[in-house]
């Protein structure tokens, strides 16, 4: 059965967390996953996407300029115009792939036609905001409207529902369908809605097409390359590394 939503204010004094809220955020954590098999006839709650929208809508933004907008699909003549242009770019990703192109075609890399919902993540045009990226001002655009979009995966996950982000599409042709204003640009087309099972690890894993690698390879100290001495495990989190 589910758990109602408790207000902030019951979670100890606003700062503290109990053993098993810090367990459940680790399980959505580890339980996303990018879906492409979503249940025939599925539906989303208006109030649940609600939800997720706040979800996203709470991510952090380099300052504070919130560049996200999500345009719900609904036209299905739109969505159909939109798989279509996901068809091609898969060709043409198959075509740069050159000896591993056929492996390609035969993965799914989109649930664009059966997912309940079809929403489009778009970066918005830049409002010129200095404060924080003056230095790497699309980039950091960027990365706030990428911190929305994991908000929304996470909380789609703690609802139980699948999420998976597609990139493969012309950006200009997409905005055209969409009638984005200059400057915008879609940056994901994303499906949600009930999955018949998520995937109890990565799908490309599962498809042998490439395995992701343990976390201690990625975290180096001090500079680039240089790895501790010692088992990353072995290093206390609070501790600076030697
Ligand atoms: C920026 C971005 C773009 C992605 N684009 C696609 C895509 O076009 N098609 C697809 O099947 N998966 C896409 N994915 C999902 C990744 O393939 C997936 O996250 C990765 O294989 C790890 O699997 P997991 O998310 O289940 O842990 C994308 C993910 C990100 C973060």
């Amino acid at each position: 059965m589910s758990r109602p939503a408790r207000p902030a204010e019951a979670v100890g004094d606003g700062l503290c967390f109990s053993d098993a809220d810090r367990a459940s955020v680790y399980g959505v954590l580890a339980a996303r996953r990018d879906m492409r098999h979503f249940t025939p006839g599925g539906h989303v709650d208006e109030a649940v996407l609600k939800r997720l929208l706040q979800a996203a809508h709470s991510a952090p933004s380099v300052g504070l300029m919130q560049p996200w907008r999500f345009i719900r699909v609904l036209d299905a003549d739109r969505r159909a115009r939109i798989a279509a242009l996901v068809d091609a770019e898969r060709a043409l990703t198959a075509a740069a792939l050159g000896t591993r192109g056929d492996d390609f075609l035969r993965l799914k890399v989109e649930g664009i036609r059966e997912c309940a919902e079809l929403w489009v993540a778009v970066l918005a045009p830049d409002d010129g905001t200095v404060f924080g990226r003056r230095t790497m001002p699309r980039d950091m655009a960027l990365c706030s409207l990428a911190c929305a979009i994991q908000n929304l995966w996470l909380a789609a996950r703690a609802e139980n529902l699948g999420l998976g982000w597609v990139s493969m599409f012309a950006p200009e042709a997409l905005a055209r369908l969409l009638l984005l204003p200059e400057e915008a640009q879609p940056v994901a087309l994303l499906c949600l809605g009930p999955v018949p099972a998520f995937y109890d690890s990565p799908m490309l894993e599962q498809a042998g097409w490439r395995h992701g690698r343990p976390m201690a390879d990625f975290v180096y100290t001090d500079t680039w390359g240089c790895t501790p001495d010692r088992s990353l495990d072995e290093i206390p989190l609070t501790a600076r590394a030697p």
